[in-house]
């Protein structure tokens, strides 16, 4: 109950719940002195109201069981509001809330499935990865905590990496993968459309398509090169193969987060971007994760390496 703008608004709201059921009350108790009026030979008299020819609605007293039935709900709406949130933004003194309520049970959830991932707790990475149970549920885990991101097939979108190829921004290792889930990663590339003109964009726009081999201007990618050197090897590393420690990704290889066109390259590099993939360690239990991790891990490590790359 803590959507409410200003104090004032939950007092309304609570004044309008309270008098609401003590008008119930008075409605009950100001209708039980109407007379009952009798015909002349000592019958209820009906209201006058008459439906399908003779079926007339008497005007008798309510029954008695009907009016404690009545009154023990308006008492019972009281209670209510004592002792659960319903007064505005009054908690009610049994401290109840959805929130809390929901995760009290899905503390209680964690504490049953405890013994079903302990057994996972203590095994390494592959040999979880190995296990097809395992598999299953760090898949039904992904599904639920991570595929809206990266995709049911883990396949990536722009701006989201692939996790199934093999290449990785912050490294392939178990460890590096389960740091990633546990504090998150915030991939930073400076925009530089201020440092650089746009002639020195074009031209190390074509050294990075050179890197991956794809077609580029020889004369612009030599003297983008320079620019490289001067401005990007310092995250990008001296040969572009990227570094693990600051998620700058592999330029020489032909996978990419955002694209390898001219025109997205340039766009890259002068507006900049930033990625953020969000810690999970407040949201999933160390459980979960090592068993996330055995997941992704083994997404890309359960075919062969290939030979040549
Ligand atoms: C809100 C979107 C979002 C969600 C949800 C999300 N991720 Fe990510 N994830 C990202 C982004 C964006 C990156 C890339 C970060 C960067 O470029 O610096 C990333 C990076 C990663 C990486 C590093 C990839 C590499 O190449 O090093 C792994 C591993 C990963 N995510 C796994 C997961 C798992 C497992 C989950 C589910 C628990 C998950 N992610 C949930 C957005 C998300
Ligand atoms: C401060 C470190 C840093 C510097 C300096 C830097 N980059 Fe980056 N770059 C990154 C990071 C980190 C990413 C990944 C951003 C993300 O995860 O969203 C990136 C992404 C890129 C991408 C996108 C790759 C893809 O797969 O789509 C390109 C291209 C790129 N950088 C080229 C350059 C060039 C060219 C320079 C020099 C002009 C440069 N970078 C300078 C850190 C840096």
């Amino acid at each position: 109950m803590s959507d409410f703008l200003g104090g004032g608004w939950s007092i309304y709201i609570a004044l309008v719940a309270l008098l609401g059921i003590f008008w119930c009350i008075w409605l009950l108790f100001s209708q039980r002195k109407a007379k009952v009026v009798h015909t002349a030979d000592g019958a209820v008299a009906d209201t006058g109201h008459v439906w399908d020819d003779d079926l007339r609605e008497l005007n008798n007293p309510l029954p008695g069981w009907w009016k404690w039935m009545f009154l023990l709900s308006c008492i019972f709406g009281l209670f209510y509001l004592v002792l659960y949130p319903g007064l505005g933004s009054y908690p009610g003194i049994l401290g109840y809330s959805t929130d809390g309520a929901l995760m009290s049970s899905m503390t209680t959830a964690n504490d049953e499935l405890k013994p079903v991932y302990a057994k996972y707790v203590k095994m390494d990475i592959e040999q979880v990865a190995a296990d097809p149970k395992a598999r299953e549920m760090g898949q039904r885990l992904f599904l639920n905590s991570c595929a809206q991101c990266h995709g049911s097939d883990a396949g990536g979108a722009k701006g989201f990496p692939n996790l199934t190829d093999g290449d990785w921004l912050y490294g392939g290792a178990p460890e590096n993968i389960k740091t990633t889930l546990i504090n998150g990663r915030g991939g930073v590339m400076p925009p530089f459309g201020a440092v650089l003109n746009a002639s020195q964009i074009q031209d190390v726009t074509n050294y990075v398509r050179s890197l991956s081999g794809l077609p580029a201007d020889d004369l612009k990618a030599t003297r983008g090169a320079e620019v490289f050197k001067a401005n990007c090897v310092a995250c990008h590393g001296a040969d572009g193969k990227g570094n693990i420690a600051l998620g700058a990704p592999n330029l020489t290889d032909k996978i990419w987060l955002y694209g390898a066109s001219e025109e997205t390259i340039t766009e890259t590099l002068t507006k900049g971007r930033i990625a953020m993939m969000p810690a999970q360690d407040k949201v999933l239990s160390p459980e979960k994760i090592h068993l996330l991790t055995a997941y992704v891990w083994g997404l890309s490590n359960n075919k062969p390496t290939p030979v040549t790359k």
